[in-house]
């Protein structure tokens, strides 16, 4: 989704600067870049922000150095991917740049054009420079800001700065925004700082500062050289509280590796590693206090989208196969009235701000019945809104991600899943998951299967129970990355419909978890009518009596073990098939890491 950032500094910093940290946010959508300083420095471009960084000034050029600027990367929702839809948008002296999505912007344009606004642009967020323009000859934006926030319909984080006014003017609802506090300075205040960055998420300035203050819904924020101040809706100020934040601080390089998917894919044994050792460690506190409010539940909702819904799939069976009544569902097709008292939410989210998660959680949580809902988090990224809201919380610190589909945050949210399900009985196999033998093994045969799936148009994937999950979301990482159309699906479904689609060498990728499995019979079914199978088993061929044209060896144990390493295989298989396509595999097209609108 749209990435915002601001940043007012007592010296001054160069638009090279600002684009450069803009960088670190560029996951968040990369249609157009744009940045505007308070000297009023102006620069919009479509396409990466590596392209708009090089045709910025050199460091020296007066009008590009400034105190007070903001910046944005854009994932487009309303107007095409133009020039003229990208951020900031301006009217007048003021300029804004919006993450979110306003829904009376139409109401608003009317009103606003009747008293002689011209816009320029498709956009929804260009209502708001408009809006604040009113208020452009005030000494400050304070009423301006009160006012937009009364009369905006949706969500938005929005900073605004004026021309000549090196003050930064921020507010926010439903959608994401943290101020960083870089320097020393007041340490219960956010005074006497060197510098102020306000961001959508805290990767912006993890590598400068540890201190940060998370906006809450309609709240407004007055950014100066030397505070940031805090207010509500009506004007009133309120303390400003820094919370202190463990994030990585590197600045998002992929190292030795050509993409980040695959250095995230390599991180796999590690962070799951560390993940054991925090759950028994720093996190067995939230653990314990997870596991008896999961206790004293009847049901368990697991929710969650793209990448994290299959986890929660995964969690299902993982659950449900220790005796607990749990049921999984697409953030998009639970509706808050569906929940009933005593049962515990668990809301799986890498970035803890996914939007369609958030409403339903939001609706829950304000329901006048709530009583003893509970709602749980499992997210990566710490201090989300998901894990603000939240009863409590399991962060499953698989560290930044940066490549846009989700690999090394999915196998650590099986693992804290795993975790859980142990605690009520579920018996694994493994005391630690060889993880790096499943990459081992796989990465030659992904190799070397990648030329032949490159050249499809289209495969299946599938397989049963517990192995379901992975089919599903090694579909979704090969269509994610490789932009080969492929479905996940349940092995005995196949045989109902979809079989009329296999002809000679289609390839069907089947999860196997040993030579009981029903997905055997599937796999003949499809071998009989000339289908190339792609094995990705817990046992030999020989031992499953199937011809497979390729076979992922994956250590045995329990299904939802060989779920996990089957997912894995797929990372890889959607990784190196993307590679031979040369496809742009860490921002692939129209996709964004953290989507905040709905
Ligand atoms: C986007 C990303 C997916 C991700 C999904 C849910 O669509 O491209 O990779 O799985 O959002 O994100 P979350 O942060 O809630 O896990």
């Amino acid at each position: 989704m749209c990435g915002i950032l601001g940043m007012v500094s007592k010296d001054s910093f160069s638009v090279r600067e600002l684009v450069s940290r803009l960088q670190r946010l560029e996951y968040r959508g990369y249609d157009s870049a744009g940045c505007a300083t308070a000297e009023g420095f102006l620069r919009r471009k479509v396409g990466s922000i590596s392209g708009f960084l090089a045709s910025l000034p050199e460091d020296a050029a007066p009008d590009a150095t400034t105190c007070a600027a903001i910046a944005h990367t854009r994932w487009a929702t309303h107007g095409g991917i133009a020039e003229q839809n990208a951020h900031p948008h301006c009217a007048g002296d003021v300029c804004i740049v919006h993450n979110g999505i306003i829904e009376n912007f139409l109401e608003l344009k009317e009103e606003l054009e009747l008293k002689g606004a011209i816009f320029r642009s498709e956009t929804d967020s260009e209502v708001i420079a408009h809006f604040l323009q009113q208020y452009a000859a005030e000494p400050d934006l304070h009423k301006g800001m009160q006012d937009l926030m009364e009369r905006l319909h949706g969500t938005y984080a929005i900073i605004a700065l004026r021309k000549g006014d090196p003050r930064l003017w921020v507010a926010k609802k439903d959608s994401p925004v943290v101020l960083g506090i870089v320097g020393s300075g007041g340490s219960a205040s956010a005074d006497g700082y060197s510098s102020y960055i306000v961001s959508s998420d805290i990767f912006a300035f993890s590598d400068l500062t540890r201190k940060a203050v998370f906006l809450e819904d309609f709240q407004y924020l007055m950014i100066d050289a030397k505070s940031a101040r805090l207010y509500d809706r009506k004007g009133k100020q309120l303390p400003v509280k820094p919370k202190e934040f463990h994030w990585e601080s590197h600045n998002g390089g992929k190292m030795h590796y050509e993409h980040h998917m695959i250095k995230e894919i390599y991180e796999v044994p590690d962070v799951a590693r560390n993940l054991e050792e925090s759950l028994a460690g720093p996190q067995a506190a939230s653990l314990s206090r997870m596991i008896s409010l999961l206790r004293e539940s009847s049901r368990i909702i697991l929710l969650g989208s793209g990448t994290s819904y299959h986890a929660a799939l995964l969690g299902r069976h993982l659950l449900t196969a220790a005796g607990l009544d749990a049921y999984a569902y697409a953030s998009t097709d639970f509706d808050a009235s569906m929940a009933r008292s005593h049962d515990a939410i668990i809301a799986i989210s890498q970035s803890g701000e996914t939007m369609d998660l958030l409403v339903t959680l939001k609706a829950i949580a304000a329901r006048p019945d709530r009583g003893d809902i509970r709602i749980m988090g499992l997210v990566n990224v710490p201090h989300s809104s998901i894990e603000r809201m939240a009863d409590c919380c399991i962060r499953v610190e698989a560290g930044q991600e940066v490549c846009v589909a989700a690999t090394k945050s999915f196998a650590n949210q099986i693992v804290a899943l795993l975790t859980l399900a142990k605690a009520f009985g579920f018996k694994t196999t493994y005391a630690r998951l060889p993880l790096a033998e499943v990459i081992e093994q796989a990465e030659p045969v992904a190799q070397e299967i990648a030329p032949w799936l490159a050249s499809k148009q289209s495969m299946y994937i599938i397989g049963a129970g517990a192995c379901y999950p992975a089919a599903m979301e090694m579909a979704l990482k090969i269509k994610e990355v490789s932009y080969i159309h492929a479905e996940g699906m349940l092995a005995g479904e196949l045989k109902h419909g979809t079989l009329a689609l296999i002809e000679k060498d289609v390839p069907v990728i089947a999860i196997i978890p040993d030579a009981k499995s029903h997905t055997v019979s599937s796999v003949k079914e499809v071998e009989a009518r000339g289908a190339s199978s792609v094995l990705v088993a817990g046992a030999d061929k020989a031992e499953l009596g199937l011809k497979g044209k390729a076979l992922f060896r994956v250590p045995a144990g329990s299904d939802a073990e060989v779920s996990l390493f089957a997912a894995i295989c797929g990372q890889l298989i959607a990784y190196y098939t993307a590679k031979h396509l040369d496809r742009p595999i860490d921002k692939p097209r129209n996709l964004a890491k953290s989507v905040t609108v709905l």
